[in-house]
């Protein structure tokens, strides 16, 4: 097998666990996954570009070890993407003439990470030209991504296609900040994703931050209806951002913001969910259900697992494959 190759030749520890992992994801992957049903499989790429996931995973970490802050972007991208015309990298592509893209849609996404899918993406193609969608590399990323801020890994099952149109006006279909559990549960249903991969997903709030902008509403303009932010969490929230504060931000997940864990959860549970759209998962039974029960240190076993498989159903949504759409160049343009 050519990977073991690649393993006497870098033999990192790191790059050792992915790889004897992936194997396991081999092994699964004869399991039926969302992934399959969609007509992906997990190293899809083994005979046209078997050094790719190698390639991928050595520059996402090379870029994570000096921009650590940058894991929660990436993962956001490959959501992003998987919720607008599903997962085709349409989130990727920069606006033409006399069509604004996904990526320049107002209110602005604040989306980052783009110079490093470009980047990877480069990488690829100087290996494989022409054979790796922009869409799997989303995919793959967003996976490394989790894996460096010691999340767990999950097979990523690939074989998706680039999409050739990307619309700003579709990106109504995102889960807002300020979304409550019934409209939350509807958007993700309407992606074929259940309510446990909501709270499930809601996770990903472990790590990253959030511009005071999209919480001074909460702070200063507070109608006290439904479960309320904590008293004391609300006070620290105004330290830190003063009204019509632009540019300070807070952590989603503090004083853990770099680490995949289930403290999340733990805040969640004490009224400290930063967005609306974290608190209001205390509002349905299910999704209480799930934060209260790991807002305990024993289940981040269990989340971890059940984090791997709600992104391999995120990731199947809307996916083309065979000879629809195609593979793309340069990610930001259509060839
Ligand atoms: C490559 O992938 C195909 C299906 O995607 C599978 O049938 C085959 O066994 C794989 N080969 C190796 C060497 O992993
Ligand atoms: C897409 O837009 C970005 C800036 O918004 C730019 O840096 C990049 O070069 C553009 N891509 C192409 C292929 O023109
Ligand atoms: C939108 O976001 C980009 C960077 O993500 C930023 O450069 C730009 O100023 C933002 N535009 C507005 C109107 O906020
Ligand atoms: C979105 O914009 C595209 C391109 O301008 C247009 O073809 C499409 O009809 C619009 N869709 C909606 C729902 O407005
Ligand atoms: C949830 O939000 C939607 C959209 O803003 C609104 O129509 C609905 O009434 C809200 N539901 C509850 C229970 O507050
Ligand atoms: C404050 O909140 C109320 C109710 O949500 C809203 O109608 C009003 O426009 C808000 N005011 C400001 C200044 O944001
Ligand atoms: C903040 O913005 C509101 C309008 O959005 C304005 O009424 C208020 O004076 C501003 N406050 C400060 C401190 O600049």
């Amino acid at each position: 097998m050519r990977v073991s190759d690649h393993l006497i030749k870098m033999a990192s520890r790191t790059l050792f666990v992915l790889l004897s992992t992936l194997a396991f994801g081999l092994v699964l992957s004869s399991v039926s996954r969302p992934a399959e049903a969609q007509g992906l499989t997990v190293n899809f790429y083994n005979k046209t570009c078997p050094s790719l996931e190698l390639i991928v995973f050595s520059e996402v970490s090379s870029i994570l070890n000096l921009v650590p802050s940058l894991a929660a972007p990436l993962l956001r991208l490959h959501f992003h993407d998987c919720f607008v015309r599903g997962c085709d990298a349409s989130v990727l592509l920069n606006s033409t003439e006399g069509n604004v893209a996904e990526k320049d849609a107002t209110p602005n996404l604040s989306l980052r990470g783009f110079g490093v899918i470009d980047r990877v993406k480069a990488k690829v193609e100087k290996a494989c030209p022409g054979v790796v969608s922009c869409a799997d590399i989303l995919a793959l990323v967003a996976r490394d991504a989790v894996v460096m801020v010691r999340g767990k890994f999950w097979p990523v099952a690939t074989g998706r296609r680039d999409g050739l149109v990307s619309f700003s006006n579709e990106t109504y279909q995102l889960p807002q900040p300020t979304a409550n559990i019934t409209t939350l549960i509807s958007m993700f249903q309407s992606k074929g994703l259940s309510v446990k991969d909501l709270v499930v997903l809601s996770g990903a709030h472990t790590i990253g931050i959030s511009h005071c902008s999209s919480i001074n509403h909460r702070l200063y303009n507070f109608t006290g209806k439904g479960p309320a932010l904590h008293q004391e969490y609300l006070s620290k929230l105004r330290t830190i951002c003063k009204p019509n504060d632009t540019v300070t931000f807070v952590e989603m997940d503090p004083g853990s913001f770099r680490t995949f864990d289930t403290s999340y959860y733990r805040g969640v549970s004490k009224r400290r969910g930063v967005f609306e759209s974290d608190e209001a998962l205390l509002t349905h039974p299910l999704t209480k259900a799930y934060v209260l029960s790991h807002a305990g240190e024993a289940s981040q076993a269990e989340f971890m697992e059940d984090f791997g498989n709600s992104m391999i159903s995120m990731a199947s949504v809307g996916v083309l494959t065979g000879s629809a759409g195609e593979i793309r160049k340069k990610c930001s343009v259509i060839n």
